[in-house]
């Protein structure tokens, strides 16, 4: 089995960014973070990051008939992208939608989420977590219990 992990913009600068949102641990420590997971669960993971919208776009597409799942973060193009919204709709894998800070409790303008219509689940305001429970979700296996 292997699960495409995909990042949208600004998600390179964690441990840069608003650290009061986002944390202190950086954009390779989430990396290995979910690697270590899906070693155990016997997964491979693939991984994407790009702060262009048209990027995410190619990358979606390029898990046709090579991936068997997707883990999203789309940071602020969840919030805007109906592109990125059809691409998920367009390759039909399983997809979680995945958010480190909880966008329903912010301003406003991140209230709504174009791309979640796209998934099964949106994981929110879990930070590292909320990509692990993806992986459990998507491998069927059941989630480990929270480490935070
Ligand atoms: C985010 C939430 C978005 O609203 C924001 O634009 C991001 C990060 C999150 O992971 O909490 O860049 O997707």
């Amino acid at each position: 089995m292997k699960i495409l992990v995909i990042n949208g913009p600004n998600i390179n600068l964690l441990g840069i960014r608003e650290p009061k949102i986002y944390g202190n641990r950086s954009y390779s420590d989430l990396l290995s973070h979910i690697k270590n997971e899906a070693e155990k669960l016997d997964v491979e993971v693939e991984f994407y990051q790009s702060n262009h919208e048209g990027d995410l776009v190619d990358a979606i597409q390029s898990a046709l008939g090579r991936i068997d799942g997707i883990i999203i973060n789309p940071a602020a193009y969840a919030h805007s992208s109906i592109a990125i919204l059809d691409a998920l709709k367009a390759v039909d894998l399983p997809t979680i939608e995945v958010h480190l800070s909880n966008p329903g409790i912010r301003e406003e303008f991140r209230h709504v989420s174009i791309t979640r219509r796209a998934c099964l689940k949106s994981i929110c305001g879990r930070g590292f977590e909320g990509y692990i429970e993806a992986l459990h979700i998507l491998t069927d296996k059941e989630p480990a219990v929270s480490e935070k």
